[in-house]
């Protein structure tokens, strides 16, 4: 069983025995080549699977990564720009990102470039790449410690979302993506964080959530692929997460995109009840939400300081103003917010009482 969805050209199937669709798509391109971008746990968790599954990739050549956001970098690709050219890949070349992410975004990103772009396909293996990253065709690399500043739009020729391939995710890891699923419900959907809100999410059957969830982001980027107007309400918490993260690389410590976007998103929340005014009280039910996913204890002290130079550093930033999407309610956001630095300097203090103490 298995769902197929399209957005553009790029096919989405879902299910749990989706890849029985790889091997048509690999027979239709014909590569003269598959190459596997993967990470050490992609490959421990995932690899078996999918070529015990699919025969037509005969004989694939593989680059490894170890794992983590570190790897997402300008260095690494031009590792496998040099490997991609000794083994002779050419435009006629398949790229297949099985992993996380991480994974989706560098290989997405070296597909783009290599030989003015080659075929890809993507087989996400986290919560996180199944329910975002390896849809929509952003992809990318970070420049050194500064988040996704390289990339491009690009979409994959298909990506196979299947479930049993996040059975072996770690709790924390799973957790952490939880807040990219709530973050759909508060920009998007009422509905969707109504169920949310009244039920446990737990690490159960995730596949209709999942399902949800691709069918907001496609809904979203198929009015805006370029990120011009209404693709940038997936921004909500990402403007400080982003912020966080590119700290956490400067300071050579570890945390993960979804821990990140959980303090991000609390703390756009608060901006959002104090631009648009929405009670306290519901400000306080949603970041309870957020917060029952989490422990924040782990977090280093945020200081503000770095934390909004890195928010000047933004993407989304232009010179003199910085660009946060907040919500005016549950299910309804607003674009182009330019935030003042003493408001979010009062979120980050916000999200340190709350949740730190
Ligand atoms: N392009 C986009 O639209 C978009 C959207 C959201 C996030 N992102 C990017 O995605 C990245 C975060 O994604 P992520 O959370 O998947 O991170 P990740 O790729 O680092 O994966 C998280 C961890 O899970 C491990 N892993 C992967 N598959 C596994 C499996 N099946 N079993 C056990 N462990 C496994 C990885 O090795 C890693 O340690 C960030 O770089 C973020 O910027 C991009």
């Amino acid at each position: 069983m298995f769902t197929k969805i399209k957005l553009f050209d790029s096919d989405i199937y879902m299910g749990s025995d989706c890849l029985s669709q790889l091997r048509n798509v690999i027979k239709k391109l014909n590569p003269s080549r598959v190459f596997i971008i993967l990470d050490r746990n992609s490959k421990r968790y995932c690899l078996n699977h999918l070529v015990s599954v699919c025969k037509e990739i005969k004989q694939p050549y593989y680059f490894e990564l170890k794992q983590g956001e570190n790897e997402k970098s300008l260095e690494n690709c031009q590792k496998i720009f040099n490997y991609l050219i000794k083994q002779n890949a050419d435009r006629k070349s398949l790229i297949i990102n099985l992993g996380g992410g991480v994974i989706s975004d560098f290989g997405g990103f070296v597909s783009s470039v290599f030989k003015r772009g080659i075929k890809f396909v993507n087989i996400p293996t986290t919560l996180m790449a199944q329910i975002d990253a390896s849809i929509g065709g952003k992809v990318g690399v970070n420049l050194n410690i500064h988040k996704n500043q390289i990339g491009c739009f690009n979409l994959p020729h298909s990506v196979f979302i299947n479930y049993e391939f996040i059975k072996t995710i770690s709790f924390d890891n799973l957790n952490a993506s939880f807040s990219e699923i709530l973050k759909y419900g508060l920009i998007y959907d009422q509905k969707l964080w109504q169920e949310l809100d009244s039920t446990l999410l737990t690490c159960g059957d995730l596949s209709d959530l999942i399902e949800k969830c691709v069918r907001i982001k496609l809904e979203i980027v198929k009015n805006d692929y370029y990120d011009n107007n209404v693709r940038r309400i997936l921004n909500f918490g990402h403007t400080i997460s982003h912020a966080i993260e590119s700290m956490y690389l400067y300071k050579g410590l570890i945390i993960s995109h979804g821990d990140a976007l959980a303090v991000g998103l609390i703390c756009e929340t608060y901006l959002s009840h104090v631009e648009f005014g929405f009670s306290r009280q519901k400000l306080n039910h949603i970041v309870d939400k957020i917060s029952s996913f989490f422990n924040f204890k782990k977090i280093e002290t945020l200081d503000h300081k770095p934390i909004i130079k890195f928010i000047k550093n933004d993407k989304k930033s232009s010179i003199g103003s910085n660009n946060f999407t907040l919500i005016k309610n549950i299910g309804s956001s607003v674009i182009n917010c330019n935030v003042p630095n003493a408001k979010i300097v009062d979120a980050l203090n916000y999200f340190k009482e709350k949740c730190q103490v």
